[in-house]
C-alpha cells in the first residue's frame, strides 16, 4: 500500500464509513458473530479487528497483515483487548505460516478491502475456505476491477495491474472453494464495490 492509500484507509471518513455503513451492511447480510473465533486478513492498523470484536461480538480474533508497520499500529490500537487478539505479520495466502492455522479453525473470516491487493487472489479465497470450519462465514468488502481502472485510483494508488476481478468474477470464484452465497447469505454490489457474506458448505 502506498502513502496515499495508507492515509486514506486510516482517515476519519473511511473509519466512519467502515463503522456506520460497511459493518452494518455486512451484519445484515451475514449476521453478527457473537462469541466466535474469527480471523481477519489484511488487518491494516486494526480498526476492522476492533469492529469484529465490538460490533460483530467475536470472542477472539487472529489478524494478519503483510506490512510490519501496520501490524505494529494494530498492536498499539488493540492492546486493551489482551489475549482476545493475536496479531501476526504474514501473507493471507498462507495462514498456516502466518498464524499456524489448521484446516477448519475459524467460525468467521473477515476481508475488509484486501483481496484486491493480492495478485494470486484466488489463492487467498482458497485459504479463507481452508481455515473456515464447515458452516463458518466469510465476510468480504472488496474493490472491483472497475474501481481500480478509474483515473483517480490509477493516479493515487498501487494495485496489481493484471488479473483484477470484477464483482461477478469474485462471486463466481467462491463456490469453487465450497463458499456459497445464496438466499440467506447475500451479497450487495454498491457501484464499484462488492460486499457480502458466504458460508462454507463443504
Ligand atoms: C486497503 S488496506 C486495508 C486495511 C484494513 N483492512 C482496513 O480496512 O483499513 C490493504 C491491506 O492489505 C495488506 N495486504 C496486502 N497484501 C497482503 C497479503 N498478501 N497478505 C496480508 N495482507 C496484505 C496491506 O498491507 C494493507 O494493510
Amino acid at each position: 500500500m502506498n502513502r496515499a492509500e495508507t492515509l486514506l484507509v486510516n482517515s476519519p471518513p473511511r473509519r466512519w464509513l467502515q463503522r456506520l455503513y460497511e459493518v452494518r451492511l455486512l451484519a445484515q447480510l451475514g449476521g453478527r458473530t457473537p462469541g466466535v473465533r474469527a480471523a481477519e486478513i489484511g488487518c491494516g492498523s486494526g480498526y476492522g479487528t476492533k469492529l469484529i470484536l465490538d460490533a460483530f461480538g467475536a470472542a477472539r480474533v487472529d489478524a494478519v497483515d503483510l506490512d510490519p508497520a501496520m501490524v505494529e499500529r494494530a498492536r498499539r490500537r488493540l492492546a486493551r483487548y489482551g489475549d482476545r487478539v493475536r496479531l501476526a505479520v504474514g501473507d493471507a495466502t498462507d495462514l498456516r505460516a502466518a498464524l499456524d492455522a489448521d484446516d477448519n479453525t475459524y467460525d468467521a473470516v473477515f476481508d475488509f478491502g484486501i483481496i484486491h491487493h493480492i495478485p494470486a487472489w484466488r489463492d487467498a479465497i482458497a485459504e479463507v475456505a481452508r481455515v473456515l470450519r464447515p458452516g463458518g462465514r466469510f465476510y468480504f468488502e472488496e474493490v472491483t476491477a472497475t474501481a481500480l481502472a478509474r483515473p483517480t485510483y490509477r493516479a493515487l494508488f498501487d494495485h496489481p495491474t493484471e488479473d483484477r476481478f470484477t464483482a461477478g468474477e469474485f462471486l463466481a470464484e467462491l463456490p469453487r472453494h465450497g463458499l456459497e452465497t445464496g438466499e440467506q447469505w447475500r451479497t450487495r454490489i454498491q457501484g464499484d464495490y462488492l460486499l457480502g457474506a458466504a458460508v462454507r458448505t463443504s
